[in-house]
C-alpha cells in the first residue's frame, strides 16, 4: 500500500486528482469507480480546473458511481437542495463541467422498479466495460465503504443495503438538516456495490480528511480485518492501493508515528 500524507485537505484532494488525470492521459478510455460525499469534493474541482486549464480529455473515460439512495433519483427541475440524489450530486460537483458523455456515466438507479434486478444488471455493466480501472474511495464514520454498513461481507456484490443508525445520523448532521428535511423521511435504504465488486477494481484509491477521521482510518488501515468495519477490506485488496490523507486524518496511525 501507498500511504501519502498530505499537509492539509487542498493537498490530499490535489494528489488524488493528480493519480486520476495520469490515469486518464494513459488510458483516456478508463473505467473510473466514483464517490460522493464531502471528501471528493476537492478532488472534483482539480480534475474540473485540469480540464478547463490543462485539456484533460474525459470523452472517453466511463464512470461508474458506487452508491445511490433508495427511492430518490436526479430531478433537475428541483433545486439542488430539494434533490438529494447521488446522481443530482455527480452531476453538479462534476459531470456538467466535463466533456464526459452522458452514456458514459452509471450510477446506482435509486427509482428502479426492481433495485434487485438492477443490482444484477450494474455489476454486469461493469463486467461489459473492462472492469473499473481507479476506484475513488471514502469513508464513513462507522467505517463504511460505499454504503457497505457494519456487517456486510467482505465478498459481498451490488444489492440493496440498509442504512445504519450512524450513516443516518452523520447524513443528516452533513446535508439533510440543512434543507430542512425531517429525520424520519431521510432514505432508509441504497444501492451499494458491494465490497467484493470493489476489491475487484485494478486501483483502490482512499482520501479521508479531518481529525474525526482519524480514529476510525486508524482501525481500517491498522486494525484487524472485520465486516464490522467494512473499510479493513483495503487490507485484502489485491491490486494497487493508495491511501491520500491529510495530517489530521493520518494523526492516529501508529506506523507514522514511529517514522
Ligand atoms: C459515498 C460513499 C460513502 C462516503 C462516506 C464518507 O459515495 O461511498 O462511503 O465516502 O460516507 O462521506 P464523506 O466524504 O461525506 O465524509
Amino acid at each position: 500500500m501507498e500511504l501519502i500524507i498530505g499537509k492539509n485537505y487542498e493537498d490530499m484532494s490535489k494528489s488524488a486528482a493528480d493519480i486520476i488525470a495520469e490515469l486518464i492521459r494513459l488510458k483516456p478510455n478508463c473505467v473510473l469507480g466514483l464517490a460522493t460525499g464531502g471528501t471528493p469534493i476537492g478532488t472534483y474541482k482539480e480534475l474540473i480546473r485540469m480540464h478547463i486549464e490543462e485539456g484533460l480529455d474525459f470523452s472517453g473515460v466511463k464512470t461508474f458511481n458506487l452508491d445511490e439512495y433508495l427511492g430518490i433519483g436526479l430531478d433537475l427541475q428541483k433545486p439542488y437542495t430539494q434533490d438529494q440524489s447521488y446522481a443530482r450530486f455527480m452531476h453538479e460537483e462534476l459531470f456538467k463541467h466535463l466533456n464526459i458523455k452522458k452514456e458514459n456515466i452509471h450510477i446506482p438507479d435509486g427509482l428502479a422498479k426492481d433495485p434487485q434486478k438492477f443490482c444484477s444488471h450494474y455489476e454486469e455493466e461493469i463486467k461489459k466495460a473492462g472492469g473499473i480501472d481507479l476506484q475513488l474511495l471514502g469513508i464513513g464514520g462507522d467505517g463504511h465503504w460505499a454504503f457497505n454498513e457494519p456487517g456486510s461481507s467482505l465478498y459481498s456484490r451490488t444489492r440493496v443495503q440498509p442504512l445504519s443508525k450512524q450513516t443516518l445520523e452523520d447524513n443528516f448532521e452533513s446535508f439533510y438538516k440543512k434543507s430542512g428535511i425531517k429525520k424520519e423521511d431521510m432514505p432508509h435504504f441504497a444501492i451499494t456495490m458491494g465490497v467484493g465488486t470493489i476489491l475487484e477494481s485494478r486501483h483502490a484509491l482512499m482520501i479521508a480528511n479531518g481529525k474525526k477521521k482519524a480514529e476510525i482510518i486508524s482501525k481500517a488501515l491498522e486494525g484487524s480485518i472485520s465486516w464490522e468495519v467494512t473499510a479493513t477490506a483495503i487490507q485484502l485488496h489485491p491490486g494497487k492501493t493508495t491511501v491520500i490523507l491529510d495530517k489530521d486524518a493520518a494523526s492516529k496511525l501508529t506506523w507514522t508515528a514511529k517514522e
